[in-house]
């Protein structure tokens, strides 16, 4: 099958870089009036509209001067969840701070038991249809993450939901385990018990069946400190699931450095970043992975994006998507946030969620640029001037139609 797309005002991402780092993000290769010929689901060849060559596909897709770019790759989801939790979005406007409203209760342990009570089909319904949702407004690859469950039945039965979307997704999804997102309330007083419980009992099982790509902890303090993180990226480790962390949301709590250390893909969120964790993370592998949607949802401070650009970091946009601190999975959304409040330019945002994204979920060399021999997973955006458009038109989708495996959408 040979579709060929003509007549593209900008082919966006022109990139063979596995990664960009700091100033280099500044940029977004293109090629102006281009075409690009996609076969059997890989990108075969493009270029400019002057030297079209002669073919003969299957099916031809006049672009009709739009934008074609990398579809977005949103490398740290919650995206299985049994209910909302609008009442808590209520009380934070009252004055109450997520913390606060997780140490009576609510937050994540309000997540878990609902989802405790909610069958495994209903959570593949309600999932499958957000992620449905995302892939509209142009996700082209997602992480999931389980950390509702909190014991071990019900972190399987997410994690197996993510297994379903894997088989069934026209789009690459990868899976991280998140049991240690919070202490559940059985353990509220045996918190060793529950390290042990994940590290003895629920990591074998997981591992045994392959239902986990990554291993996730909560750091942070109050949840899980720097000892039980240790302790747990270690366990994950001997069951070949390497780390992706959440760090540095709330405090300095170390959670950078306990994540480089380990050799994390990626450590995320990172509000709390001076200079000696961006010193942690130059040299290292590890990828800096910012959330500021959620930021701006629960009103804290932001990422320090630009330190950490200039510092010539790689650093990777998410949108974190989840019921508590950020009911959203919407790239354009987060873009334009970046932009607005971490003051990255739409360039460094769109490299930030295209390749660096790509590469928070090891997926480099399959997506996030256009490439010959990468799935063609693309952004067919509606009429703009300008990349720069998509953050500017905030609220509105830019995306026309999506391209996935090749595939029209
Ligand atoms: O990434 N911070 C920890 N986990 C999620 C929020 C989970 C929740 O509130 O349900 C996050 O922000
Ligand atoms: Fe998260």
């Amino acid at each position: 099958m040979r579709l060929l797309i003509t007549n593209i005002r900008q082919l966006c991402q022109v990139s063979t870089a596995k990664r960009i780092y700091g100033k280099d993000m500044a940029n977004i290769p293109s090629i102006a009036h281009a075409w690009l010929l996609i076969e059997d689901g890989l990108i075969h060849s493009f270029g400019p509209m002057a030297e079209i060559p002669e073919t003969n596909p299957d099916e031809i897709y006049n672009a009709a001067d739009r934008l074609v770019l990398p579809a977005w790759c949103d490398s740290h989801t919650h995206l299985i969840f049994a209910a909302p939790r609008d009442q808590e979005f209520v009380d934070r406007i009252r004055g109450l701070s997520y913390e606060q409203i997780a140490r009576r209760g609510g937050g994540i342990l309000n997540s878990a038991k609902k989802l405790n009570e909610t069958s495994e089909e209903e959570l593949y319904r309600q999932s499958l249809k957000r992620l449905h949702e995302v892939m509209a407004q142009g996700t082209g690859a997602i992480e999931i993450k389980s950390g509702y469950g909190l014991n071990t039945e019900a972190e399987m039965k997410m994690l197996r939901v993510i297994r379903k979307l894997k088989e069934h997704a026209p789009i690459p999804v990868k899976s991280s385990f998140l049991a240690a997102h919070a202490y559940p309330t059985d353990y509220k007083d045996n918190k060793e018990g529950y390290i042990k419980l994940i590290t003895d009992e629920m990591l074998p099982r997981i591992a045994a069946e392959g239902l986990a790509d990554y291993m996730d902890v909560f750091c942070e303090k109050g949840f899980f400190e720097v000892p039980e993180t240790e302790r747990l990226l270690e366990a994950g480790w001997k069951y070949g699931l390497k780390p992706k962390i959440h760090a540095n949301q709330l405090h300095y709590s170390g959670g950078v450095q306990v994540g480089v250390k380990h050799n994390a893909v990626s450590v995320d969120h990172l509000e709390c970043v001076g200079e000696a964790e961006i010193e942690t993370l130059k040299g290292s592998n590890t990828i800096p992975t910012l959330l500021p949607a959620a930021a701006f949802f629960l009103g804290i401070q932001y990422q320090p994006a630009r330190k950490m650009m200039d510092a010539g970091l790689p650093v990777c946009l998410a949108t974190d998507y989840n019921p508590g601190s950020c009911p959203s999975g919407n790239v354009p959304l987060l873009l334009t946030i970046a932009c607005t409040q971490l003051k990255m330019t739409p360039e460094e945002a769109i490299n930030a969620v295209t390749i660096n994204g790509a590469a928070a979920m090891e997926l480099e060399n399959e997506l996030g640029s256009i490439q010959k021999g990468k799935t063609a997973n693309l952004i067919i955006t509606k009429k703009i001037p300008s990349l720069a458009h998509i953050p500017y038109d905030f609220g509105n989708n830019p995306v026309e139609k999506c391209v996935f495996d090749g595939k029209i959408n």
